[in-house]
Parts: structure tokens; sequence; C-alpha cells
């Protein structure tokens, strides 16, 4: 088998994390993606570590150091923001799609008008073009009408448009209770099996 077919065997995921509130979804996120993907492809903007620092301590960002992973980490390679040469910046590099875990109102408002000034931004508009997956897991409150049209036109181009606003159905005891909610819906808008928490009434 030629190196390139067994590469594009391989399952690949682009993360991406921003400055919204709310690291916590991106780090937990990713440490289901990396045992899910071969290979993550992950970027983050330089407002999501000063959020990051505030919010979990982060102190730049090292998948081996941060993510509590193991020989996993090896599947998570770290790409500049401003690096627009990466793999998946351009649509002939495969991969399933993105999440943009959290997607601060900043990064929603590039994507949404097609300004791919960074990495971020590019990687999503070749998502919505080559028609793969992209889950944008927005946190802000209240909305105003500007971010509900970006999030309409989002939607419409074919992104998912997936609030962190967890449920409490399932009787949540903890932080990491709420967050197990989001990231469980974010696999699931993925298309893939999860086991990070029970479909409502699954078992009956
Ligand atoms: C502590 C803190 C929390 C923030 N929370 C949010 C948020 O929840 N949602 C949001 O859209 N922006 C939030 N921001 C503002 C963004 O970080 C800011 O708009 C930034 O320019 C986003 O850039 P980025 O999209 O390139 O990461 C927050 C900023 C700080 C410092």
């Amino acid at each position: 088998m030629s190196a390139q077919s067994k590469e594009h065997r391989e399952r690949r995921l682009v993360v991406a994390i921003t400055g919204a509130s709310g690291s916590i979804y991106g780090l937990e996120f990713l440490k289901r993606a990396a045992r899910l993907w071969d290979r993550i492809w992950l970027t983050t903007s330089s407002n999501a570590l000063a959020v990051a620092s505030h919010e979990v301590g982060l102190k730049g960002f090292d998948p081996a150091r941060d993510l509590d992973l193991g020989d996993l980490a090896q599947r998570v390679t770290l790409m500049s923001p401003r690096d627009l040469t990466a793999p998946p910046s351009s649509g002939s590099y495969r991969y399933d799609g993105m999440v943009i875990v959290p997607c601060s109102m900043g990064t929603l408002g590039r994507i949404a008008n097609g300004i791919s000034s960074d990495l971020i931004s590019r990687i999503a508009d070749v998502c919505l073009k080559e028609r793969r997956r992209l889950v944008l897991v927005t946190r802000e409150t209240p909305l105003s009408a500007i971010h509900l049209r970006n999030m309409l036109m989002l939607a419409e181009a074919g992104a998912t448009i997936l609030p962190a606003a967890p449920g409490f159905y399932h009787r949540p005891r903890s932080v990491g209770d709420l967050v197990d909610f989001i990231v469980a819906r974010i696999l699931q808008s993925l298309g893939v099996d999860q086991d990070v928490l029970p479909g409502w009434r699954e078992d009956e």
C-alpha cells in the first residue's frame, strides 16, 4: 500500500479553541477526541490562551502536559494560528471536519462573513465549501442581532451551531457533569457513538 493511501485511511479531525469563556469544554473534548481520531490537528487563538490562563491556569499549551493522555498525546499536532500553510487549510487534505470549542462571537463573525484571515477562519471556510462537518460551540449571552444573524448564515451554509448550554435533565452534580453534557453533544453532532452520557431514556 502506498504511503498516500495509508494516510487516507487515517481518521483526522481539526479542533480549534478560541477566546470565548469555556476553555474547559475544549480541553475535555480534546481528551475524548484523541481516543477516537488517529490525528487531531489543533489550533488555539492567542486570545484563547489568555482566557485559558485565567480560567484553568494554563501557561501556554502543551498537549503532552495539559491533556493527561499519555502516549495518545502524540496524536495531537499543534498548528500556529498564523500558519496558513498548515495541511488542513487546503481542501485537498482529507479530514472529517472541524470543531471550534469554545467559539467566540468574533471568530463566528469572521467565518460567517468569509473573512479567512487566520488559520481558524480559513479551515472553517474550507469545511463549508467542501461540505465537511463544522461544529461551532458558541458561548455568549445575551446574543445581539448581529450574533443571531451570523449564526443563521452559518447554519444555512451547513454548520452546526451548538451553544455551550448544558441541559439539566441528567441531574448534574458537578462542573464536570455539565461539561460532559456538551462534549457528548459535540460527539453526537460528528456522528460518533459516544459513551460520555447515555441519551435520554436510552436504556428503556
Ligand atoms: C475572560 C474573558 C472571557 C471572554 N468570554 C467571551 C465569551 O464567552 N464569548 C465571546 O464571544 N467572547 C468572549 N471574550 C472576548 C474574546 O476573547 C474576544 O472577543 C477575542 O477577540 C476573541 O478572539 P478569537 O475569536 O480570535 O479568540 C472573553 C474575553 C475574556 C478576557
